[in-house]
């Protein structure tokens, strides 16, 4: 995979891959729109398992190998998981697979009778039921503490509401149960005819269209269908026939169950008996579930899945090996991250043929040119694909391939489609290469790489290439930036092509005249009226106000800046505070801030050197946007100045929830422990910073110290630090 650009040395691919990989999880598990491809997001994650057991030295809090994986979404209430939900370790290749059982054989004397199951590419759910009767059903999240989406199982048959006891299975007080829901394939093409009907992006495949389902809220809509329907308010129609939607996309939800948290009551012995009465019980497990002997018996189940992987009614990434026995389980226990008796087998990405019937070339938000492939539309691997990037000049040389070509083509899983060559045997001689255009697409400057040696080649029109003015309009309103959701791609189109921005300073700026000039946010008034604004409009203008007060970091963002991603921009505005306090500091002093190196630092200096991006800051700025960390002159804050060190999973919090509440105290949280460490806070699985914490003799905080320091300030921290072993 390509390497992040940034610095060299171990910390620093560390750090490009922390940054990466976290990036993909929020994509993945908040955003529901993946940026990186299974293998890719394995690649990465697996090098960066690699690095940190070469120099363990770097391996710090949050580093997602310390973390279960996802990221809990804002939009609905949190619920605490009874028990936590623990991921799976995977095996890439039979060989890996071997490993695995030869690792358990060797922990047991013998090779335990072993559970062969689908893995289901779904959405991880966890589901309480209480004296038979449904408490909860909340998504995974971060394996603690996931989404409460209790209130739309009403709407989804294939979870009982109640539990009905057989002779042999007695329902349990209390059990929590674990599956995965997701959206049959068979309905997954239809849902997307219909996304597009309505005018919006169809679903990348089958595993988000089932998240995306899940996560509606439908209490809200009901909330507002009600509270129109009583103003007798002309929306209520449209509201009424999009929560018709919503519901029936609910009732099409399947769930496989596939295990069991806490279990108050009788309890089974093996895996397979705890489906057999989690079936009993009216709950839908899989009937391909199968105990075999040894080695041989997972092969042969891989194998045939292997070949028959679409016969099946959900999507599977891989193969799920478990030991049968339940007490066999307990005593090869778990990581803090994955049991030790279970392990994922993924099947290597799927490849298929299709034409490749042009190379045409895209203009980023940073001018950079970047070749595409446009094929004849391909099924791979649960969706429909004709685009791909192809990256560079350099990479379509690489890969060999010609236009007009039959070529190969994979996708792992989900969004990100490659090319990965041609299929030679297959030319006619009527192919032919491809040339990288001279001139800019959009704007016909002539195109060249930044610098001598450069891979990539650029548009240098910056300031008005169109194409380059309507990615960085797109991307200003961007999530990850100053998220103005009602500015998409259109709306940015339509602002530039109508002449009612000039560039991205004057968005902020928007008035209701600017828009009333357009017809894209104005609709028919009738014959001779003035054109009134569309619900867009308001919309759009009602979001800018709340934009301009958005954080520093999404500010800075939204500026475009070469190579300051979310990370980058977090970092600034944490240390430095105050955007005019950045364009004035020299590279020394933006390059010392933890998570900036000299290469952002360089760009950050060049950024502010040009005079129409200062011109666009003072746009914002008389726009009203805040461009200072609104804390900055607000005076001292309680833990001002004190540097925290936290390892292993506190008790009652998320990872970055830990960070960020020492960080809203003005306090810092770092990656290793040093004399200069104020505290070491300590949870489940700690690690060697504890070790590292008492030799140096750091205060060590508990759960409970903590808490005191936050509520109580450093003293009171202090007071509370567990006393060192002796
Ligand atoms: S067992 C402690 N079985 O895969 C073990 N998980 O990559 C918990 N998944 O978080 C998981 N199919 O959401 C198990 N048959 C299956 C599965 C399965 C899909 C998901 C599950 C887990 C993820 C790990």
């Amino acid at each position: 995979m390509a390497r992040a650009e940034g610095g060299a040395g171990p910390a620093a691919r560390w750090r490009e891959l922390v940054e990466l990989i976290e990036d993909a999880r929020r994509r993945y598990y908040v955003e529901d729109a993946p940026t990186l491809s299974d293998a890719e997001y394995d690649v990465a994650y697996r090098e960066l398992e690699a690095l940190e057991a070469e120099h363990p030295e770097l391996v710090s809090a949050d580093s997602p190998t310390q973390a279960v994986g996802g990221e809990r979404a804002e939009m609905f209430d949190p619920v605490e998981h009874l028990q936590r939900m623990l991921s799976l370790d995977n095996a890439f290749s039979t060989d890996e697979l071997a490993a695995w059982v030869a690792r358990v054989e060797k922990e047991l004397g013998s090779v335990p009778p072993l559970l062969c199951e689908l893995k289901v590419d779904g959405l991880a759910v966890d589901i309480v039921y209480e004296r038979g009767r449904l408490r909860s059903l909340a998504t995974r999240g971060d394996g603690r503490v996931g989404e409460d989406v209790t209130y739309n199982a009403r709407f989804i048959p294939a979870i009982p509401r109640t539990l009905t006891a057989t002779s042999g299975h007695p329902v349990p007080e209390l059990v929590e149960v674990r599956g995965e829901v997701y959206f049959p394939v068979a309905d997954f093409d239809t849902l997307n005819d219909e996304m597009l009907a309505l005018g919006r992006s169809p679903f990348a495949n089958a595993r988000n269209a089932g998240a995306g389902t899940l996560r509606q809220r439908v209490d809200r809509r009901e909330a507002e269908l009600a509270a129109a329907r009583e103003r007798g308010a002309g929306t209520v129609e449209r509201l009424e026939a999009d929560l018709a939607r919503a519901v029936r996309r609910l009732e099409l939800l399947q769930l496989v169950v596939h295990g069991v948290g806490v279990w108050h009551g009788h309890e089974p012995t093996r895996q397979s008996e705890a489906y057999a009465a989690l079936h009993g019980w009216g709950l839908p497990t899989s009937d391909r579930a199968r105990v075999v002997d040894d080695l041989a018996g997972v092969q042969g189940y891989v194998e045939h899945y292997g070949v028959h992987r679409h016969d099946v009614e959900h999507e599977i990434d891989g193969v799920v090996v478990k030991v049968d026995d339940l007490a066999t389980q307990g005593r090869l226990g778990s990581t803090s991250r994955s049991p030790r008796w279970a392990i994922a087998y993924k099947y290597p990405p799927e490849v298929v043929r299709t034409r490749l019937l042009d190379i045409e070339v895209n203009v980023g938000r940073t001018g950079r040119v970047t070749p595409f492939a446009v094929m004849a539309p391909v099924k791979v691997a649960g969706s429909t694909v004709s685009m791909a990037t192809l990256h560079n000049q350099e990479e379509v040389v690489r890969k060999g391939v010609l236009i007009g070509d039959l070529v190969f083509l994979r996708k792992a899983g989900d969004v990100i489609p490659e090319v990965l060559g041609p299929v030679v045997e297959e030319r006619t001689g009527a192919e032919r290469a491809f040339v990288m255009p001279t001139h800019c697409p959009s704007c016909g400057s002539v195109l060249a790489p930044a610098k001598e040696g450069d891979v990539d080649i650029r548009c240098p029109n910056q300031r008005s290439c169109p194409a380059q003015l309507r990615e960085r309009v797109f991307h200003l309103a961007s999530r990850g930036a100053l998220d103005i959701e009602g500015l998409g791609y259109k709306a940015a189109v339509a602002l530039l092509d109508e002449g009612i921005v000039a560039d991205e300073g004057d968005v902020l700026l928007l008035t209701p005249d600017d828009l009333r000039r357009s017809t894209f946010f104005t609709r028919d008034g009738g014959p001779g009226q003035e054109r009134p604004l569309t619900a867009n409009a308001e919309k759009l203008l009602a979001e800018l106000e709340v934009a301009k007060n958005r954080p520093l970091w999404r500010v800075i963002v939204a500026l475009s800046i070469r190579h300051v991603g979310p990370t980058a921009a977090q970092a600034l505005a944490r240390e430095i505070g105050d955007l005019d306090r950045i364009a004035s500091s020299p590279v020394e002093v933006l390059s010392a801030v933890e998570g900036v190196g000299p290469i952002i630092a360089e760009a950050v200096v060049d950024w502010f050197a040009v005079d129409w991006h200062r011109d666009v800051v003072e746009k914002w700025r008389r726009a009203g946007v805040r461009l200072a960390e609104e804390r900055a002159d607000a005076g001292p804050r309680p833990l001002d100045g004190v540097t925290v060190v936290i390892t292993g999973t506190v008790e009652g919090w998320s990872r970055d929830g830990a960070t960020l509440a020492v960080q809203e105290l003005g306090g810092k949280v770092s990656g290793s422990v040093s004399k200069k460490t104020d505290f070491v806070v300590v949870g489940e699985n700690p690690g060697s910073k504890y070790d590292k914490a008492v030799a140096l003799g750091r205060p060590v905080l508990d759960a409970a110290g903590f808490a005191a320091l936050l509520e109580r300030g450093p003293d009171a921290a202090r007071a509370a630090a567990v006393p060192p072993p002796v």
